[in-house]
């Protein structure tokens, strides 16, 4: 299946999930298991969310599918998970054995993507994808994980978050 089609296939499956998840934890837990599930190169799929009220702030791992990471929580100043929250701009690296900032969760990774998520215009988290592939990320990808990143955001916003 061309990667527009599938793409346009999960979107539509991403938005039934806003509608039928009760809380936005089951969205986020939802979310993470069909990007998992139905794309093939997206070998880790999870949230990190600021954790409410912590001085210096720190991203903590929230719903995730893949292996479990050594990176449970992440300051704000370091990875490119730090770099994302901190900057509120999506991340895109096509190679991490070439970015410095990268903080490895598995030899396996080869890029990664990480999208801020954003309620009433401030950062509350972020969804971080890892993929076994190098340069998985292409522009189709990053719609389709951006697209899932606000509606997060927008579901927090509408449960009055
Ligand atoms: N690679 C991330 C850390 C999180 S793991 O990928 C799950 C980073 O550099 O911030």
């Amino acid at each position: 299946m061309p990667v527009a089609d599938l793409v346009e296939d999960v979107c539509k499956e991403v938005s039934e999930l806003v509608d039928a998840a009760p809380t936005a934890h089951d969205l986020m837990q939802r979310l993470v298991k069909l990007l998992h599930d139905r794309m093939l190169k997206y070998n880790w799929v999870g949230f990190y969310m600021l954790e409410p009220g912590a001085q210096p702030p720190v991203l903590v791992l929230g719903a995730f599918e893949g292996a479990m990471t050594p990176h449970v929580r992440i300051p704000l100043h370091q990875g490119i998970c730090g770099a994302a929250a901190s900057s509120g701009q999506s991340v895109v690296v096509d190679d991490v054995s070439k970015e410095p900032r990268y903080l490895s969760c598995s030899l396996e990774t080869k890029s990664e993507i990480v999208v801020p998520v954003f309620v009433h215009g401030e950062v509350v988290g972020e969804l971080d994808i890892d993929s076994h592939f190098p340069a998985a990320f292409t522009p189709e990808h990053q719609d389709l994980v951006q697209y899932c990143a606000l509606l997060v955001g927008k579901k927090l916003e509408a449960l009055g978050r």
